[in-house]
């Protein structure tokens, strides 16, 4: 028989669907299951984005479109990212993907070659590590504990940028952890980046809208505008508008790299559906009063998590401060024993957790942090209070 690429071998299904997979299976055999597990934000967009769909779908071409996306997408990128504070970009400076995760993909394709290095903070989105692996990019993970609140520091930045690595990755807020730098945090980070000056910088920004306590969304190009002829901003409709299933993600950043992820394009995707193309232009430039409303319910829930999590003896928690995640420091239990089960590690803590209480949640081990897990709260609200009390129990029964 005929081998598969070597590149396959690499290639990993996300650990993050596992868990959800086990999760569906337990709650069709009727448990009561409680999911804390999949980054979906568990809304959907306004009206006005399902009229727009509506109104195209009933004058669709059917054709072909624009591998950079339609004029109108472009516009409304463009309108959405001044918003922003990305000023002065053109249409020549955005393209399109099916979704951020894909326009990742793309630009892993468009700037790494085999053995190239990339760089990101772990914990990192799981999808980092597996996209580098098939495109054969060497990954220099920097360690960024609870300690830290899971943050980068430009002492660290800097000694991983001497290294030349060809793409420094930035996710701010943070998935997994839910952590945000501040503007003060992001100029000194930018300040750095500056100095590097041999380094792709790619900020994945899909949670901006989801920032919480006035913090604001800074990026580097604000503190440090000479940072944008290689810098490549991220973004996505599916946190932001509740459409993650319709996915539309771009980026914004310097012509030659919008370019090469359009020629990409025409060899992967050729266009977006024209359908999804007119929702996502409704979403980028409609009313945004779901979307603010949605990040006041994330930060009340915030602090519901957050304060449940902390009461636990042993339990550290970084105080998240966006997108819909916590990511507690569980490593408190190790060693310990539930019922008759052994508690190892996140793997085993996670496993016990669920086949215990029905609760689900990501082994940290996923995002390159061992000791902890992630907790996604976009759960239907009645869940919320009984899925972390089944958490606390949980570790009230450890011996
Ligand atoms: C940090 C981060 N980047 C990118 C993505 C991908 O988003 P999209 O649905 O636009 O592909 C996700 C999805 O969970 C994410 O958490």
């Amino acid at each position: 028989m005929p081998q598969l690429a070597v590149r396959v071998g690499r290639a990993k299904p996300s650990t993050i669907m596992v868990i959800a997979q086990k999760a569906r299976q337990l709650k069709a055999a009727g448990r009561d299951i409680i999911s804390f597990s999949v980054g979906v934000p568990n809304f959907l967009p306004g009206e006005h984005v399902y009229a727009a769909a509506r109104e195209a779908l009933a004058h669709d071409s059917g054709q072909y479109g624009n591998n950079r996306g339609s004029e109108a997408l472009q516009d409304a990128f463009l309108q959405h990212i001044e918003a922003l504070g990305f000023h002065g970009y053109q249409r020549a400076n955005v393209a399109i993907g099916i979704g951020a995760k894909q326009v990742l993909y793309n630009l892993a394709e468009a700037l790494l070659d085999e053995g190239d290095e990339i760089t990101f903070a772990a914990p990192y989105w799981t999808t980092y590590r597996d996209i580098a692996d098939i495109i054969g990019a060497r990954i220099n993970p920097l360690p960024c504990g609870p300690q830290h609140n899971y943050k980068l520091t430009p002492e660290q930045l800097d000694a991983a940028l001497v290294r030349k690595p060809k793409v420094f990755l930035f996710n701010n807020p943070s998935n997994p952890t839910g952590m945000v730098y501040t503007q003060v945090e992001i100029a000194a980070l930018a300040d750095v980046l500056v100095r590097h000056p041999e380094t792709w910088i790619v900020t994945d920004d899909i949670y901006a809208a989801m920032v919480f306590d006035g913090i604001g969304y800074h990026n580097f190009v604000h503190a440090r505008p000479e940072l944008r002829d290689r810098l490549i901003f991220v973004d996505s409709v599916s946190k932001t508008y509740g459409m993650p299933g319709w996915r539309v993600g771009f980026l914004a950043g310097p012509e030659v790299v919008a370019k090469a992820i359009t020629t990409l394009n025409s060899s992967h995707i050729t266009s977006l559906p024209e359908v999804v193309s007119a929702a996502a232009v409704a979403a980028l430039t409609g009313p945004q009063d779901v979307t603010r409303a949605k990040c006041k319910d994330f930060a009340a829930r915030r602090d519901v998590v957050y304060g449940a999590l902390s009461a636990i003896p042993g339990v550290v928690c970084p105080r998240p401060q966006g997108a819909f995640y916590a990511f507690p420091d569980i490593s408190v239990a190790f060693g310990k024993r539930h019922g008759g089960t052994m508690i190892e590690n996140d793997v085993g803590f996670c496993a016990a957790l669920l086949e215990a209480k029905g609760v689900a949640c990501v082994p940290g081990s996923a995002f390159g942090e061992p000791r902890a897990m992630r907790i996604s709260y976009t759960c239907p609200a009645e869940q919320l209070q009984p899925g972390l009390q089944r958490i606390a129990e949980f570790f009230a029964e450890l011996a």
